[in-house]
């Protein structure tokens, strides 16, 4: 593994084992402490849209592990406006041993991986968030146990970023995945092939649909996230509703198994893909999952790394 782009660019193998990495650091961190494995290291963090999770977790990951991040905003570098992004890999990569990136157009992930001389970490792209699937495949594990033949996950609302590498990580460890997306919000047809592709490999099932029972229907895990990303503030009156149907509400959790799980990306907008009820409820695992973007990312970072 040279960068961390996407779920689709790993073998199963290697998801496996970056999640009992992840379990094992998680493990060692409760008991008191982790290694230093990372001591003299830094990562550059480059910032094109806002954060909470992505930022926090990556920061303390690599205290916990005896290194240095550094946190560049948005308006510092200004990847492709103040320099070329080229450029910016040339230079930010001759001072940090691994960079992350959050940006628009996720091509300029891809272009700093190519003139990076160190490892490019994906922090969300507008194609997908990869550091986010990892740790919900974690999350998942932590609840459901490591079969995770028969399982199935139903992501309902926009086939976007995050629904994305929830499909490709799925796909790689053989759950079923359905989604749920009004007409005209469906998956790029390239990522659904990609995830065909994974499931005819892993005997994971598919489906798409524009109805949420059906897709939550048997559920193990229901997903949701916001119904605009960042960057479509625009559109957010107009999806608000489009995507009524959509909500994550009791009576949709209902048609689930009786011990389903509730996830989201975060943050949520309460009240319209996820009502206070589910995300507060007993099904929800929110905090968790938000607490293993951190224990996943330092296996990210290790492998990378050490
Ligand atoms: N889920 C997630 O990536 O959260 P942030 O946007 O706060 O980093
Ligand atoms: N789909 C959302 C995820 C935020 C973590 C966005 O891209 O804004």
């Amino acid at each position: 593994m040279k960068h961390f782009l996407s779920l689709s660019d790993l073998q199963p193998a290697e998801i496996w084992d970056l999640l009992e990495e992840a379990i094992r650091l998680k493990e060692e961190w409760k008991r008191g402490g982790n290694k230093p494995l990372l001591a003299g290291k830094a990562l550059g963090m480059l910032f094109q849209k806002p954060s909470l999770r992505t930022r926090v977790s990556f920061e303390m990951a690599m205290q916990h592990l005896g290194g240095h991040a550094l946190y560049l905003s948005p308006f510092e570098v200004q990847l492709g406006k103040r320099e070329s992004v080229p450029d910016v890999a040339r230079v930010l990569s001759r001072y940090v041993d691994v960079i992350m990136a959050r940006v628009f157009a996720h091509s300029d992930v891809v272009t700093l991986a190519e003139y990076s001389r160190v490892p490019v970490i994906n922090g969300l792209s507008d194609y997908n968030h990869p550091c986010q699937g990892l740790a919900d495949l974690l999350t998942i594990v932590e609840k459901k146990g490591k079969d995770l033949k028969g399982r199935k996950l139903a992501f309902i609302g926009d086939g976007n970023n995050v629904a994305t590498s929830l499909l490709f990580g799925a796909t790689k460890v053989g759950m079923d995945y359905a989604i749920a997306t009004p007409p005209g919000y469906e998956l790029p047809p390239e990522v659904w092939s990609l995830g065909e592709q994974f499931a005819a490999e892993s005997g994971s099932r598919l489906m798409a649909t524009h109805d949420p029972a059906e897709a939550a229907a048997d559920a193990d895990v229901i997903y949701t996230d916001v119904w605009a990303s960042m960057g479509q503030e625009d559109e957010a009156e107009e999806r608000a509703r489009v995507f009524a149907p959509y909500q994550v509400n009791a009576d949709l959790v209902a048609k689930a198994r009786p011990d389903v799980i509730v996830m989201h990306c975060l943050p949520a907008h309460r009240g319209q893909e996820i009502t206070d009820e589910v995300a507060d409820g007993p099904h929800s695992v929110l905090w968790d999952q938000a607490e293993n973007r951190m224990h996943a990312q330092k296996a990210i970072l290790v492998r990378l790394l050490a």
